[in-house]
């Protein structure tokens, strides 16, 4: 039993929880829906030797200063870019994320959007039920072809060569950037490598980012990069919303300089009701649930849990970020 207190910053799946309250001495959930400000983050945390936290969560130095006794940050996402990593390494304080669970799920995601936002599914289907379906015409919600086009996929880590395998069965030409060759991928997917971000976006029918956020993939996607884009073209983003720049992809679509675009995630987010992005008709915006299957989320909840295990009982974690 571990002689200490673990504080879970969501209700997670309940077999994860159950195998936090086999090894804890202590297991404090955090009850609302509504995840806890900072202050009611700091102010639970205190005391503890681990805290499962989600993407919504800041870990930094005013939260490891209001809880010294933290020995581990157990993130329930792939991403990490809640945490201040070099602020916890500096603090030996370990850091975990959920890598290997959620990609082929993600990637489903990807490839809804590109399809809904491509053939006005969800645009049409609003339509449809406001009464409007009228006759059947042949020139009614023509949309743009995924099969066949070409996909550029911006980071080939394990959700990108996720989209790319699905790519495939649609007969796609699958180009991709990345910081680093992938021969695997290129052998495997028949993706081909373009080191030139803007020669990439100009090639391509569908762009769909799979990068995490850092400071040099912040506003990857800008003014610029959207001008090297087609007209014709859609922007996915189920990585970070800060990826791209929510204004130029905006002025963007207003002037028809690419056609749509789907976003899992935004910048700000959530993206509130009145936000012009959400006024566009070839936008589909999705509340960040690119991992957002039963399945995957529990995954995801008991990989987090084992790594909060391993870490309070000196063991080898299954994911250790830093640390
Ligand atoms: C991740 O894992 O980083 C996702 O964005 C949250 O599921």
């Amino acid at each position: 039993m571990i002689d200490g207190r673990v504080f879970v910053t969501r209700e997670i799946a309940p077999d994860a929880l159950a195998r936090l309250r086999e090894e804890f001495a202590e297991v404090d959930v955090w009850e609302a829906f509504e995840p806890p400000t900072p202050e009611q983050l700091a102010e639970r945390a205190a005391g503890c030797v681990a805290v499962v936290t989600m993407i919504t969560d800041r870990v930094d130095a005013a939260l490891l200063n209001a809880a010294p006794t933290v020995r581990v940050v157990a993130n329930m996402a792939v991403g990490y870019n809640n945490v201040d990593v070099a602020t916890c390494s500096g603090r030996d304080v370990l850091v975990s994320n959920t890598p290997n669970v959620l990609e082929e799920t993600t990637a489903d995601l990807a490839f809804a959007l590109m399809l809904a936002v491509a053939r006005h599914v969800v645009a049409s289907d609003a339509d449809t039920r406001a009464g409007n379906w009228g006759l059947w015409h042949p020139a009614l919600w023509l949309g743009r072809d995924v099969w066949g086009a070409s996909l550029g996929i911006v980071g080939m880590g394990g959700i990108g060569s996720a989209v790319a395998r699905r790519a495939r069965g649609f007969d796609m030409r699958i180009r991709y950037t990345a910081n680093s060759r992938r021969t695997e991928a290129e052998a495997a997917l028949g993706a081909e490598f373009v080191p030139d971000l803007r020669e990439l976006l100009a090639a391509s029918d569908f762009v769909s980012l799979h990068v995490p956020l850092t400071a040099s993939t912040h506003n990857l996607i800008g003014a610029a990069e959207l001008a090297a884009m087609r007209p014709t073209a859609f922007l996915i983003n189920t990585s970070r919303g800060d990826v791209v720049d929510t204004e130029a992809l905006l002025a963007a679509l207003r002037a028809g300089r690419i056609a749509g675009a789907g976003l899992d995630v935004t910048a700000p987010e959530p993206i509130p009701a009145d936000h012009p992005l959400l006024s566009l008709p070839n936008v589909v915006v999705t509340p960040h649930i690119g991992s957002a299957s039963f399945a995957t989320r529990r995954r995801m909840a008991m990989m987090a849990v084992e790594n909060a295990i391993a870490a309070c009982k000196g063991e080898p974690m299954p994911s250790r970020v830093v640390g």
